[in-house]
């Protein structure tokens, strides 16, 4: 971004991709951390005369303006948070997006309404992408700039995180550099012991980063609904919990493959229901009764991850243990966060990874400055750290057109 401001930006438009994807409960934001994060690079360009048009995503609409996904609530947290008027426009980049973008003064910001409401943001067919991306250069001018400040969702090769980067004169934000030096920490010679704690509730969506990150660390500890799917790979029945059938054979592989580094629950909470009032009960993860469903891990489980943490110099936290939305559910996720804030207080470098965990700290209380740092990225920090090409990224090395 530096390089931009250097250049001056006084006057020009400046395309912002960045990533709002908040949790929301009906129109409530109930966890506003990414707004937070994405919010400098914006100041930055208002404040040196940019005209500044943000675009980006909320859920996975059909791609077709649908009100359960508009940015209205996102627009104005965005302008709480910079102290400053953002304008929504009421489409992507229709009429009143073109009328606003050409209103447009030094310092003005304007949010487009998601960007997923246009069916081409997600195409497979790369010239439907492209079309959309000439359509968000109109907006912002043929002098105009694109700043690339969607950690979350650099991973995605779609219009506004991809194509985009090849039409205009191309800059890193302050929040995808700063993503992408911490991150950087995790895969060039990182501290040992460097240990690693995934949870959430999808294994396919985590198998290619436990297969890439099982060789490289010492401890590797797996809670969350995801857990289930491993103990079945060791014959465990799991009665009504989550279970990736599908999957089980790659468990059992990697459970063999990286049994001296790999490390599952021992005990587990399971429930009669899916529900924060649900009956409860702490059992051995191999004695999960018929009919009831694990919901977190167990207090053994707990100490023992928390001991393999003691003494790590690194450590990466990716989903929840449990259900942590339910009080019955959370302590699994409280206490391992718990021990990784205690392993940076000793000295670890530690990185909280994917929207659910950062969700975690802060809902249940945990101290922000207990981590080093917190990512915005889910998908995108797993990605990153199995080291895939991102799209969102490596559009910016590509060398960029006539300033
Ligand atoms: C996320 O929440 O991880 C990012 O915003 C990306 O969203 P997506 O998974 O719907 O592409």
């Amino acid at each position: 971004l530096e390089d931009l401001l250097a250049a001056g930006v006084e006057g020009r438009g400046v395309l912002v991709r960045s990533d709002l994807n908040v949790p929301l409960d009906g129109a409530t934001i109930t966890d506003p951390g990414r707004i937070v994060a994405s919010a400098p690079t914006i100041a930055a360009l208002a404040e040196a005369g940019a005209k500044v048009v943000v675009t980006a995503h909320l859920g996975r609409p059909k791609g077709e303006p649908d009100p359960k996904f508009s940015l209205a609530p996102v627009a104005a947290k965005l302008g709480d948070v910079l102290g400053r008027n953002v304008q929504l426009a009421g489409d992507v980049v229709g009429q009143d997006a073109l009328a606003r973008s050409e209103g447009l003064t030094d310092g003005d910001i304007l949010l487009l309404e998601n960007i997923r409401f246009d069916p081409r943001e997600t195409s497979k067919d790369e010239a439907q992408r492209q079309a959309l991306a000439r359509d968000l250069v109109e907006l912002v001018g043929d002098d105009g700039a694109f700043v690339s400040d969607g950690f979350g969702v650099v991973h995605r090769k779609q219009a506004s995180v991809y194509d985009v980067a090849k039409l205009l004169p191309h800059y890193a934000g302050n929040l995808v550099a700063a993503e992408v030096e911490v991150l950087g920490k995790l895969t060039s010679d990182p501290e040992r012991p460097y240990a690693v704690v995934l949870g959430g509730s999808k294994v396919s969506d985590k198998l290619a980063v436990i297969e890439a990150l099982a060789p490289k660390v010492d401890t590797l500890v797996i809670g969350g609904g995801m857990c289930f799917t491993f103990l079945a790979a060791q014959g465990i029945p799991v009665g009504n919990s989550l279970l990736e059938e599908s999957m089980t054979e790659t468990c059992k592989d990697l459970l063999e493959r990286f049994g001296d580094v790999i490390h599952i629950p021992q005990d587990v909470v399971v429930a009669d229901s899916f529900a924060a009032d649900a009956e409860a009960k702490t059992v051995p993860a191999t004695e999960i009764p018929d009919g009831w469903m694990g919901l977190d891990i167990g207090p053994e489980s707990v100490a023992r991850f928390a001991q393999y943490l003691t003494g790590a110099k690194t450590v990466f936290w990716n989903g929840p243990m449990g259900v942590f939305e339910f009080e019955k559910f959370a302590a699994g996720t409280k206490g391992v966060a718990e021990a990784i804030v205690e392993a940076t207080r000793s000295g670890a470098f530690s990185v909280v990874g994917g929207g659910d965990s950062a969700a975690a700290v802060r809902l249940l209380g945990l101290p922000e400055d207990g981590f080093s740092h917190i990512s915005t990225g889910g998908g995108a920090s797993l990605e990153y750290l199995e080291g895939k090409d991102l799209p969102g990224i490596s559009a910016l090395d590509d060398t960029a057109p006539e300033a």
